[in-house]
């Protein structure tokens, strides 16, 4: 059996589709997550390769470019590209990136100062055709396409509209992976008849979506298989609650949809050899190296250098999914009640930065924000807090929670999606526990779980333990990368005369 397997991967080849891919482009946990889960998938023998639009961030890397080009063909619009490959780091995964200046090479990979790009929907059709055109321009054709997010959605689609009607077949199978459902690529009949889609796919089961083009439901109803990125998030997005409009469409497609936890880089992030802290922490014995970092942490925030009040962490986006609010709520009330210190790294909505920079403000010796995004202060951060807080009111998976736990610092999170699966609660008698978490999304939840947090710090024997298992807990990508093989070979196992319902009616 186990010969068997081995010889199925070793021999599949799949190709990533993604709008961002760490560390060449990326906004957040997408593209750490395309730019870290194809090392583990390569290790299991499959030939994994990625592709990505070439953005202006991308336009210094050393790309070697195909002699042969290719035409993107959407209804009545014909787009010239070009596939330039890289590779991703050290690891030797290709990358192709697809050239197409009058749609990639801007600002940013979604939008600008002035908002959303206008023609995103564009961008997104060819970004997902062009991965079907990889075969005539390289020479090498994936088994499994895996698209990722709205942005690549359409490829399943497409990938369907190619498909020869009612034949038994062994052609390409597609995986859409969700990583957050908030985000759907909304758009409008206009854009669903320039994506030279059949007709057809306009439909409750297809695109169609309250007189709207949903891109991300059309992948949802079109992909072989559909992953999103942790169990309690895949079941979560069944229910109006997280489905965001669309639980009916995943409630149906029920029986192909699961959830593969994330993982993390652990060469990148390893709190022992990170170039940009102070000092190593050893997961074994963390107090020497918690403690260094922690004193620079301080400093480098401008907070008093005393160690003995608990430091709190936040590294995060500011905006409502991230329930950063409630935090803001409940600063003033901890400030009188405790002792203890915070260290906020953010940028996002206005309204939250400028709350954050006037706490701040307010109590200069215990509250330091830092507005914008820097990777080195964020692992410093993780290194040298006791406690990070994620108060998020949905969390498909989150990795800042796995960051941290990996640098030593507790979680307390809201118990929802990823976060639930990964942190195992501290109570009195729980002695396999990794942070903390709590069930409402208000203020005096999140100040009650503080409070604890800030009980257990005052008991070091118990902290330390605690501190411990967090170090030491699961967050390799191996399981993860076996979960998606499975998925893979699942897809290929599919008769695509009897799963195509789609093919039929084009
Ligand atoms: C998105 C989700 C986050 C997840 C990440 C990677 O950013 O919001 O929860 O961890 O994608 O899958």
């Amino acid at each position: 059996m186990t010969n068997f397997f081995a010889l199925i991967t070793s021999t599949m080849k799949v190709l990533f589709v993604s709008p961002e891919v760490s560390p060449l482009v990326r906004t957040g946990g997408l593209g750490d997550v395309v730019g870290s889960l194809p090392l583990a998938i390569k290790e299991l023998g499959i030939d994994v390769r990625i592709l990505c639009p070439l953005h202006r961030a991308c336009k210094n890397l050393k790309t070697t470019f195909f002699a042969q080009k290719g035409t993107v063909q959407l209804r009545d619009l014909e787009f010239p590209i070009r596939i330039g490959e890289t590779k991703l780091g050290s690891s030797g995964i290709p990358v192709y990136l697809v050239e197409n200046d009058s749609l990639f090479d801007r600002p940013g990979i979604y939008s600008d100062s002035n908002g959303d790009y206008h023609d995103n929907p564009t961008r997104a059709f060819v970004l997902s055709k062009a991965a079907l055109l990889i075969d005539q321009i390289t020479g090498w054709s994936p088994d499994v396409y895996h698209a990722h997010d709205w942005m690549a959605a359409s490829l399943p689609a497409y990938l369907n509209a190619n498909r020869p009607k009612g034949k038994r077949s062994k052609q390409a199978k597609s995986v859409l992976t969700i990583h957050n459902l908030e985000h759907q690529g909304n758009c409008s009949y206009q854009d669903f008849l320039r994506s030279g889609l059949p007709e057809s796919y306009w439909a409750i089961d297809g695109f169609e979506n309250n007189g709207s083009m949903n891109l991300l439901k059309g992948g949802i109803q079109h992909a072989d298989k559909i992953t999103t990125v942790s169990p309690t998030y895949s079941n979560e997005i069944r229910t109006p609650l997280f489905g965001h409009g669309l639980e009916a469409s995943l409630t149906y497609r029920g029986a192909d949809l699961l959830g593969i936890l994330n993982g993390i880089d652990e060469t990148s992030w390893n709190p022992q050899k990170d170039p940009s802290l102070p000092c190593p922490i050893d997961p074994d014995s963390p107090q020497s190296g918690k403690k260094a970092c922690k004193e620079s942490l301080l400093s480098e925030m401008s907070l008093p250098a005393n160690q003995s009040p608990p430091l709190f962490g936040v590294v995060s986006r500011l905006y409502r999914q991230k329930g950063l609010d409630l935090l803001i709520e409940c600063l003033p009330n901890l400030m009188s009640e405790s002792d203890a210190k915070f260290v906020i790294l953010g940028s996002g909505s206005e309204e939250e930065e400028n709350a954050f920079r006037e706490l701040a403000k307010r109590f200069p010796e215990r509250i330091a924000v830092f507005i914008g995004f820097d990777d080195g202060l964020a692992r410093r951060i993780f290194a040298g807090s006791d406690f990070f807080l994620m108060p998020s009111r949905f969390e498909p998976c989150g990795l800042a929670q796995l960051y941290a736990m990996r640098y030593g610092s507790l979680p307390i999170a809201r118990k929802t999606g990823g976060l639930a699966d990964t942190i195992d609660h501290f109570s009195r008698s729980t002695s396999s526990s990794n942070g903390f978490l709590f069930d409402h999304a208000n203020a005096k939840s999140l100040r009650t779980v503080i409070h604890r947090a800030i009980k257990l710090f005052g008991n070091p024997t118990q902290f330390l333990k605690i501190r411990k298992n967090a170090l030491h807990s699961p967050c390799s990508w191996d399981d993860a990368a076996n979960c998606y093989a499975e998925v893979y070979k699942w897809t290929m196992e599919i008769q695509v005369e009897e799963k195509l319902s789609f093919t039929k009616r084009a």
